[in-house]
């Protein structure tokens, strides 16, 4: 699909969104990811922030690698260029986008804050970059699609039974709905054994047990923000239980459908059913990501779940290069995994990588600060990513992906 980068009036007075009073002052609060994660941490009950916070096995080694591995980026800064009109507008799969970083998907965030889904959609949509919802996100596909029109993306997570009848239903739905873009996730073939999880009680069938309700007892502003909106359940898939299923009900229908391998040959009956940009999602091999151009798809995500599904697993952004090299321009390579600050964004395109996406930034932004947490995500990127531009000496995206790495 070609892209463009027309004229915008919206976004053509960076930086956007403008920051309000209350705005200002969240920033000077919470100027970083460990202060909203802290924050994320002494609000949600402990059972929630482990759900998101952990990896698979003890001590979370995945997750901390991925950090280690960004962090060993290192960027060549170039001095004596004019830099004053930074912008980092970008265009991917035919729209345009206010920078390269947007929210990715994430199953039941609810938990960790009730109305995440819906707080992300609305500040992806108000500063114009890419929302994925998931398929076990809290709010179904039509309201998502409805909050976020012009930067809705769908993730399928196949439900492989009866020869993926409700797979194509979710895919059918989702261009119903007006997703830009399906994501299809490849690297859940089955459920891993996250031991903070299991430690917690954290599994199918739900049984509460006197240390969750203590652990909810102790987080007033949580239990009371449940009540007011709800206890989550995966909407989008209610279609697909019998009607007044309780959200346990839901939840063990996900668990005995979900969560197994989706082969190739159902990618490409899925691009076949699809009529636009389609990505897969969880790619770490070149010869995967060869695979899915064969098949013909627009995009690979290269991600490892953000150290959730296999603790040996290398990081994205160190397969990165070896899979833009194979892809060479065929399709346009994604990058997920530990992007924390607007420096990280910049770390992944020098990489290679043509657009970044995010989880955990997002959703302790929301954990810590609610409906505010969205637009403070959102404007931390931008500004951060606008000054470390500016210090590296380049003013167009396109230029950050040539920047110089240093690697030791
Ligand atoms: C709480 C949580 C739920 C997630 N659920 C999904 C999901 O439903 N589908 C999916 O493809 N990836 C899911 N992921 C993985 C993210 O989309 C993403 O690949 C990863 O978290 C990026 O790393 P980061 O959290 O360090 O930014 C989830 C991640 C988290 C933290």
């Amino acid at each position: 699909m070609p892209d463009s980068l027309g004229p915008d009036p919206i976004l053509a007075a960076p930086p956007r969104p403008a920051p309000d009073a209350e705005a200002l002052r969240l920033r000077r609060l919470f100027p970083t990811y460990g202060s909203l994660e802290q924050r994320a941490k002494r609000r949600a009950p402990r059972f929630a922030y482990d759900y998101a916070a952990n990896g698979v096995g003890e001590g979370s080694p995945n997750v901390a690698h991925n950090r280690h591995a960004m962090d060993a980026v290192r960027l060549v800064p170039r001095y004596g260029v004019p830099v004053a009109g930074v912008d980092t507008r970008v265009s991917l799969f035919g729209r345009d986008y206010a920078m390269p970083i947007g929210v990715s998907p994430m199953g039941n965030p609810g938990i960790v804050w009730p109305g995440t889904c819906g707080i992300l959609a609305r500040a992806a949509q108000k500063a114009r970059i890419p929302y994925i919802g998931s398929t076990v996100a809290n709010e179904s596909i039509e309201t998502l699609a409805k909050l976020a029109p012009d930067v809705y993306w769908f993730q399928l997570y196949a439900i492989p039974g009866e020869e993926h009848r409700r797979s194509f239903d979710l895919v059918r739905r989702a261009e119903a709905a007006g997703a830009h873009v399906l994501v299809v996730t490849m690297d859940v073939p089955c459920r891993p054994k996250r031991v903070g999880d299991v430690g917690n009680g954290l599994e199918v069938p739900f049984r509460f047990r006197p240390r969750t309700m203590r652990d909810i007892a102790m987080r007033p502003a949580w239990a009371l923000e449940t009540l007011r909106k709800g206890r989550p359940a995966f909407e989008s898939l209610r279609a697909y239980v019998p009607e007044g299923s309780s959200i346990f009900d839901i939840a063990a229908f996900g668990q005995r459908e979900m969560g197994q391998a989706i082969t190739w040959d159902w990618v490409a009956r899925l691009r076949d059913a699809w009529p636009r940009a389609m990505v897969v999602k969880g790619i770490l091999h070149p010869d995967d990501a060869e695979r899915a151009v064969q098949i013909g798809c627009d995009g690979i995500l290269v991600s490892n779940h953000g150290g959730r599904q296999f603790d040996a697993a290398p990081a994205a952004i160190e397969m990165l290069p070896a899979i833009v090299e194979r892809v060479a321009g065929r399709a346009r390579v994604l990058l997920d995994g530990s992007m924390r600050e607007g420096l990280d964004i910049l770390r992944g395109l020098a990489s290679g990588a043509e657009f970044t996406f995010a989880a955990r930034a997002f959703l302790w932004a929301v954990a810590a600060l609610g409906e505010a947490g969205g637009n403070h995500a959102t404007y931390a990127f931008l500004e951060e990513l606008r000054a470390n531009m500016a210090q590296v000496g380049v003013t167009t995206i396109e230029e950050a992906r040539g920047l110089e790495r240093w690697l030791g």
